[in-house]
């Protein structure tokens, strides 16, 4: 039997500075799933939430004077207020800091060390601060961490371990059972290719770190960032405590994250399941990395451009067009501010803008701004609007989310041409072309209100206005999600001002 359920995540992100693109981007695209299901009436539950403990907080708090919990629960905030301005419908918000995480932590660890799969040892190696990860000496790069290449630290001391090595064969058996287990296929062979070399048993307590969860059975030890964080998405489901919630949502349909973390997710996240004897989740996607002007997203570069800025010149939803339009989902990709504003003039201005415009000018003049009866019978565009719908439903299946927007914008392609091709203006001229006229601009009512449908997971707030312009949503209702539901006779418009007036280029 297949559940109805739909559980995402996206990574808990560090708080020891506040979020910036890349963090929105992961946000933004959970959410345009996680609505798109919702409309697809799954019963959604996306969760996202913030890594609050580990060497790196305790740093940044230090630095900052301030208590960790006091530096932790001022960033939070910043989060949660961009979240909110962005429009992320998020479910729940784990903090790895609230009572009912760090309970079920502890228990779980528990349960790993009972299962027999923790044992004490000594850690001698390097470790990177930013990243919180350890690195043995032959897979540094030129002495600095292979991930983000800043200085690594030397650290040696007695340690817990996990026994990763004992789930390699297993891992690689479920890697190859499970094709789709790990996206885009890219990072799949990448970390196939990893495991093809004995992988090594990994520290999961630290002893030189005090701010954290603290080892049930040693408090002088606290347990490691990493773990502690992945076991988010089972403890905001209530696990064990909770089987009802955990078993209603688990497992989690996809765990959406950027491609650094690939590792701790489709290794030793499974590994960790694999020894609760729990099941597995059903997708990891690892999307690409923004840059900024062509350059690495960074403080020290002071190129980490705050999210709201952009949002305050150009609206949240051209944001959120943007980044899902400009890459595929999976790729690396460059933000930058002409190209944002391309996007804006010609995707959202001209082709979506102006076919509202102009098709409720033209209901405004020849039906005194009543929507005229929608044909019955279908016609080209409405079978086209049936076309992009169906395959839009398999590119979202599949996160692709810019596909699933470039057949929207062929369909508002469409709908523009079907206006150049009917010629309105040349109907409206003679009684006997009235018949036609009613149908040509019914029609075109009727793809705009798809075309809200369609968009309505990227850009809520357009989705709304078009309908409220349309004269089929109120002020402050959710716009209408049913695909091709005829309007009621008599419908006003109400058209309003352009969605996306024309930016002059900076
Ligand atoms: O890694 N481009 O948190 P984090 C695209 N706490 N996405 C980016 C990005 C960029 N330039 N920069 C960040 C952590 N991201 C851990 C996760 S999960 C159990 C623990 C996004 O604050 C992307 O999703 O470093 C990446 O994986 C995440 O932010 C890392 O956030
Ligand atoms: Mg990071």
């Amino acid at each position: 039997m297949s559940k109805n359920t739909f559980y995402l995540t996206t990574p808990i992100y560090y708080v020891n500075d506040i979020p910036h693109i890349g963090h929105s981007y992961t946000t933004i695209a959970a959410d345009v799933l996680a609505r798109y299901k919702r409309a697809r009436n799954s019963n959604v539950l996306f969760l996202t939430g913030t890594d609050e403990h580990g060497q790196k907080i305790q740093k940044a708090a230090q630095t900052g004077n301030k208590s960790p919990l006091e530096f932790v629960n001022d960033v939070v905030e910043k989060f949660k207020t961009l979240w909110n301005d962005l429009n992320i419908s998020h479910d729940d918000f784990i903090r790895t800091t609230e009572e009912r995480h760090c309970r079920r932590v502890k228990k779980i660890f528990q349960q790993i060390h009972e299962n027999g799969d923790i044992y004490e040892g000594e850690y001698e190696g390097w470790y990177c601060i930013p990243c919180e990860s350890f690195w043995i000496e032959s897979q540094l790069k030129e002495k600095k961490c292979p991930e983000c290449n800043r200085a690594v630290e030397k650290v040696k001391e007695k340690n817990y371990f996990f026994r990763l090595s004992k789930y390699q064969k297993n891992l690689l058996e479920y890697y190859d059972k499970h094709p789709s287990f790990v996206q885009p296929e890219s990072r799949r062979n990448e970390l196939l290719q990893r495991m093809k070399f004995q992988i090594e048993d990994v520290s999961i307590s630290r002893s030189a770190v005090e701010w954290g969860i603290p080892v049930p059975s040693d408090p002088t030890h606290t347990i490691y960032v990493w773990i502690d964080a992945l076991l988010n998405y089972i403890t905001a489901l209530g696990y064990d405590d909770d089987p009802q919630t955990f078993h209603k949502y688990w497992p989690a349909n996809v765990h959406i994250i950027g491609k650094e973390i690939l590792w701790f997710h489709g290794v030793i996240w499974p590994a960790i399941l694999m020894s609760l004897k729990i099941d597995l989740p059903l997708k990891i996607f690892a999307h690409g990395w923004w840059t900024i002007e062509g350059q690495k997203i960074s403080k020290s570069l002071g190129n980490a451009i705050d999210p709201h800025s952009i949002i305050r010149s150009y609206g949240t939803d051209a944001y959120r067009y943007f980044l899902l339009r400009e890459v595929p989902f999976g790729s690396d990709g460059n933000f930058s501010y002409s190209a944002l504003i391309q996007r804006i003039n010609s995707d959202l201005g001209n082709d979506l803008g102006n076919l509202l415009q102009r098709t409720l000018t033209m209901i405004e003049k020849y039906f005194q701004g009543i929507i005229p009866e929608v044909p019955r019978a279908d016609d080209e565009l409405m079978m086209a609007s049936r076309v992009a719908r169906d395959t839009m439903d398999h590119e979202m299946e599949d996160l692709q989310f810019s596909r699933a927007l470039e057949i929207i914008w062929e369909f508002i392609g469409k709908a523009n041409k079907f206006i150049e091709d009917k010629k309105p203006w040349l109907l409206a001229k003679t009684a006997e072309s009235r018949p036609q006229l009613v149908s040509v601009i019914g029609t075109l009512a009727q793809a705009i209100k798809d075309i809200s449908v369609f968009i309505y997971p990227f850009m809520p707030t357009t989705a709304a206005e078009i309908q409220r312009q349309l004269g089929i949503l109120e002020n402050d209702r959710p716009p209408c999600l049913a695909f091709q539901e005829h309007f009621q006779e008599g419908t006003i418009t109400r058209r309003g001002k352009p969605l996306f007036p024309r930016i002059e280029s900076v």
